[in-house]
């Protein structure tokens, strides 16, 4: 199993269904904290399920939701079928946009699963897509010395404020018999030092990067943002 086919399948990376709603709610109030304007074209890469990008949708002009897997692309259809101003994407449909499509980039918990080449590709495609001046916003990158340990100590912390306890007690159990524990080992995450990541983006050609409060339940990981020159 790699990991696109772990995010095409069914999996438990949230402990309950209380989780999952919280954690997508987060991720959309951070998200449109970095909308500029509400006629703002957006795209949201690697955007999983968010469950709450109605709410995105209604803070911008035109929202983009890419999803390299096909199974939540349809999960995505039919949450938000009714909603004129959201296009589901796959990564290759991306790529075909005309260039200078979009005013904010934000790819939350992506970066991770790809590898650094991929990340570089990706960084230049997003730089073509935005409009001169336009931002990027790459979200809860993991730095190397962040144990999973630590991960699963602010993952107790957000269930004890969220009211999800015991859920992610059963869950953090569930975790380690788990296909993400297997791929985790087998392949590992993907991890940037604060100066590898900054430097990463500045020479995809972005300017001002700037370290930015972390999206999500997770202070240990690193958001970065950059601007496209006008
Ligand atoms: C950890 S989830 C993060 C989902 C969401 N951004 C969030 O913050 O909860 C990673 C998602 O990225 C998707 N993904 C992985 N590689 C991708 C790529 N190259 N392009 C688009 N989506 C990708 C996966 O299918 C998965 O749904």
């Amino acid at each position: 199993m790699s990991w696109r086919d772990f995010w095409n399948g069914e999996h438990a990376i949230y402990v309950s269904p209380r989780h999952k709603a919280l954690h997508y709610r987060q991720i959309a109030t951070d998200l449109i904290g970095h909308i500029p304007t509400r006629d703002a074209v957006v795209l949201d890469h690697g955007c999983g399920e968010a469950l709450d990008a109605a709410r995105v949708a209604s803070a911008c002009g035109r929202l983009y939701l890419c999803e390299a897997a096909p199974s939540v692309r349809e999960k995505l259809r039919a949450m938000l079928g009714g909603k004129a101003n959201v296009s589901v994407v796959s990564p290759e449909e991306v790529e075909a946009l005309p260039e200078a499509t979009f005013d904010l980039v934000v790819a939350n918990s992506l970066i991770q699963y790809l590898s650094r080449a991929e990340l570089e590709a990706l960084l230049v495609l997003w730089r073509g897509k935005l409009k001169p001046g336009g931002k990027l916003v790459v979200a809860d990158v993991i730095p190397p010395d962040v144990s999973p340990l630590t991960d699963a100590s602010q993952l107790l912390a957000f269930a004890w404020r969220g009211g999800f306890l015991i859920a992610a007690l059963a869950g953090l159990v569930r975790t380690v018999f788990s296909d993400y524990r297997k791929l985790r080992a087998q392949y590992g995450l993907s991890t940037y030092t604060e100066t590898d990541i900054a430097g990463l983006i500045r020479a995809a050609g972005y300017d001002d990067v700037q370290p930015q409060r972390n999206f999500g339940h997770n202070p240990h990981r690193m958001t970065f943002a950059g601007t496209k020159p006008a």
